[in-house]
């Protein structure tokens, strides 16, 4: 299937490079591969890097790059783009750019997405300081403004499949490696665009309980702390890089999709589908829980409360309900 193969890699600039280091460093556990020409890279695996960081007066997520399998589907996919009348820039370069060839163009709200094919390769995986171990840069979500728009330009035209929606304020897509999303667009209602969070795998609970315990020994602070989710069945924390306004999430226990004939669920936009732990409060037992006002005032979870009627929500009450606040997220101040 013509389809990226997975998330790659983000380039994020950054108001102050030092500061940032440190906190992908220390909290996140990266490992510096290569600094050059005002950039560093940093990587928490064998690729040459995850992560780009660059020091800028505008800072932001400037670029949100997928590996292809080989050069042929990244040609296959360029035309594709080029008959869709998608501006596209080609390039790559092991010396400079530590991929050999790229493609880079805009998504319907103007987040600069890249392809590329072989990223260079470390002789040797990296040190994984305080033992916290990873397995992958898994996912990335987005916050677009209509998802009529940005998911079908996904689909169609890169080859992401839709693994589950939630109602149809959110799609979680797959692509090559089968997990359940490598990517998520959530829709805020034509209010703004920007990247929600970036999600690293784990291989065991011992290293997300690590990466857990490194994060509150350091005081960072989480947005959301351990849960369950129950799209992809994952276990995870959230927690904030607060000076890029970016939040990070490690997760253990993704699961995939192996059956190409899956059929999108419909999620509910509720707490419960965030979180399938959240199952408590007065209202247990008693009908479905409250679907809104999930994070507003304090920020407590609040649950129950109407008795368990259905009623319409926005897609910002939606957003709410997954966790997602008007706050978060870094915006894109690269987009056009
Ligand atoms: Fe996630």
């Amino acid at each position: 299937m013509l389809q990226p193969k997975q998330l790659g890699y983000l380039a994020l600039d950054v108001a102050n490079l030092e500061s940032s280091l440190r906190f992908y460093q220390d909290v996140v556990h990266f490992e510096i591969t290569e600094e050059r020409d005002g950039a560093v890279y940093l990587t928490g695996g064998i690729q040459h890097h995850w992560l780009i960081l660059k020091q800028s007066d505008t800072p932001g997520v400037s670029r949100v790059a997928f590996e292809m399998a080989n050069p042929d589907d990244l040609e296959a996919i360029e035309k594709r783009l080029r008959s869709a009348g998608v501006e596209v820039e080609r390039g790559g370069s092991l010396a400079r750019d530590r991929v050999d060839q790229y493609i880079r163009f805009r998504d319907p709200d103007g987040i600069m997405i890249e392809l590329f094919t072989d990223m260079v390769t470390m002789p040797m995986p990296p040190a994984y300081a305080h033992r916290v171990h990873m397995s992958k840069l898994l996912h990335t979500v987005l916050l677009e403004k209509d998802v009529n728009k940005s998911v079908p330009f996904y689909t169609d035209l890169l080859g992401f499949q839709i693994s589950d929606w939630v109602e149809r304020s959110a799609a979680f897509m797959r692509c090559g490696d089968h997990y359940h999303h490598s990517l998520g667009v959530f829709g805020t209602g034509g209010t703004r665009t920007s990247i929600d969070h970036v999600c690293i795998l784990v291989p065991t609970l011992d290293d997300l309980m690590r990466a857990r315990a490194n994060v509150m020994a350091l005081g960072v602070p989480f947005r959301n702390d351990l849960l369950k989710h129950a799209p992809s069945g994952s276990i995870a924390i959230y927690l904030r890089d607060e000076a890029n306004n970016l939040v990070v999430e490690f997760c253990w226990e993704h699961g995939q999709i192996l059956d190409d004939a899956h059929r999108p669920r419909v999620l509910p936009a509720m707490p419960e589908t965030l979180d399938m732990w959240r199952l408590v409060g007065p209202s247990h037992g008693k009908g479905l829980p409250s679907r809104i006002d999930l994070v507003g005032g304090s920020g407590a979870p609040r649950i129950g409360g109407d008795g368990g009627q259905a009623h319409p929500m926005s897609e910002s009450q939606a957003l709410n309900s997954l966790g997602v606040r008007d706050s978060d997220g870094a915006q894109l101040t690269k987009a056009k």
